[in-house]
Formats: C-alpha cells, structure tokens, sequence
C-alpha cells in the first residue's frame, strides 16, 4: 500500500519522507485555507520534495474552467496530480485533462457508483472519503470493499483507490486489508501508525537487561 500525507505540513512531509513513507500528497482547499500557505507556492515546494504524486484541487465549479484551472496546476511541477470533484462537470475536466495525459484524483467520492464513473472518466486515483462516511453512521470501510470489487471485475479499469478522510490507524490496518492502492494520512495517523505499548514496555526491558551486562555495541 501507498502512503500520501494528507497535508502541506513541510516539516512532517520531510521527516517521514527519512523513513520512506511518503509516496505522495494530497492536499484540498481546506488544508490549504488552514496552512496560510500561497497555493502555489506550498505546491511546487512539496513537489520539489516528494517525487509521487501530489495532489493540487480546481476550485472553478465548471468543466471548461476546470480545465483552465487543471492546465494551470499541472504546469507547476511534472508531479502533480490535477483534483477535481466528482460532479458531471469535474468528470468531464477528468476525461479531457486525462487525455491530455495530466494525472487526475477524483475527490468527494461517497458510493460506489460514482466511483465507478471516475475509472470509466479515466481518473488516476479515486478519492472515496472513510471519515465522513463515518460520521453519518455507516462503516465507510464497506465504500472500499465495494470499489474494490468493481474495479476487480473489468481489468480495463486501471483507477487507484485513494482511501481518504482516514481518521485513525484502524483505517489505515482495514483499508489496506480492503486492497485500497493508497491511503491518504493526516501527519498525526501516520505518527500513531508505529505505536504499540508493548513495543514500548518491551524495548524498556530489554534496555533495563542489557545494561545489567556492561557491554557496549560501539
Ligand atoms: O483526504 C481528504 C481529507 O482531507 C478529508 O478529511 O477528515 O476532513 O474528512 P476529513
């Protein structure tokens, strides 16, 4: 399974780009809003780090400034990756952008229907939000497993699923079981993702009993 940080958190993209996690960003204009970062400019500093894809969303609302928009962010950097809402018109941008070979993450996917539309519109990645699907009181897990079975079906469907609005490491361990391509990871997920607290009381015993020997490795 793909990692993408699901933020512009430069520090956080950097330090676990060390341990080999980063294979990707993905950001939306939320993140960006939130950040205070220039647009832009935060996106051409990420790809400038992250050689995966990095995802940068339209804000127009119509397929033909989608476009504008779309052609605009791709120029950026040769890395990133154009977002678009899964509505008609961010389907058409999806199809026209994608025969232009510009990579294209559908966002705001909630079935598995629509899902099914952003493979056929050529997108790169489909984005189906877990969270939120989460907060209505369903298993948005279930939204995972049946986009995977889709896809399964028609091998002509090369669409990676983007598991996003992924809130904790549960998530992350039922999405990968799910055979989700990619899981999208806000900083604070990923950092949980190694904890365990028999690995801490373990390695403090170990620690204790090895310096009851005296020895040094060095
Ligand atoms: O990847 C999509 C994500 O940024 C949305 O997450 O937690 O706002 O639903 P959330």
């Amino acid at each position: 399974m793909k990692f993408f940080i699901d933020s512009v958190d430069i520090e956080a993209i950097k330090k676990f780009t060390l341990s080999g996690m980063v294979d990707g960003v993905t950001t939306n204009p939320s993140i960006i809003a939130k950040s205070g970062r220039d647009f832009k400019e935060v996106i051409r500093e990420i790809c400038s780090i992250v050689p995966g894809p990095v995802s940068a969303e339209v804000t127009a609302t119509k397929a033909s400034q989608m476009i504008e928009e779309g052609e605009v962010l791709s120029k950026l950097a040769k890395n990133v990756t154009v977002k678009v809402p899964l509505t008609w018109d961010g389907l058409e941008a999806c199809k026209r952008l994608a025969d232009q070979n510009i990579m294209v993450n559908v966002t705001l996917c909630f079935s598995a229907q629509q899902a099914l539309l952003a493979a056929k519109a050529g997108a790169a990645f489909i984005s189906p939000f877990i969270g939120r699907l989460d907060d209505l009181g369903e298993d948005g897990m279930d939204l995972i497993k049946d986009i995977r079975a889709i896809y399964d079906n028609y091998s002509n469907l090369k669409t990676e699923i983007l598991a996003a609005s992924i809130r904790t490491p549960d998530h992350v361990r039922r999405a990968a079981i799910l055979g989700a391509d990619v899981s999208t990871l806000p900083p604070t997920v990923l950092e949980e993702l190694a904890i365990h607290p028999l690995t801490d009381k373990g390695l403090k015993a170990f620690l204790d009993d090895w310096e009851k020997t005296g020895q040094n490795i060095i």
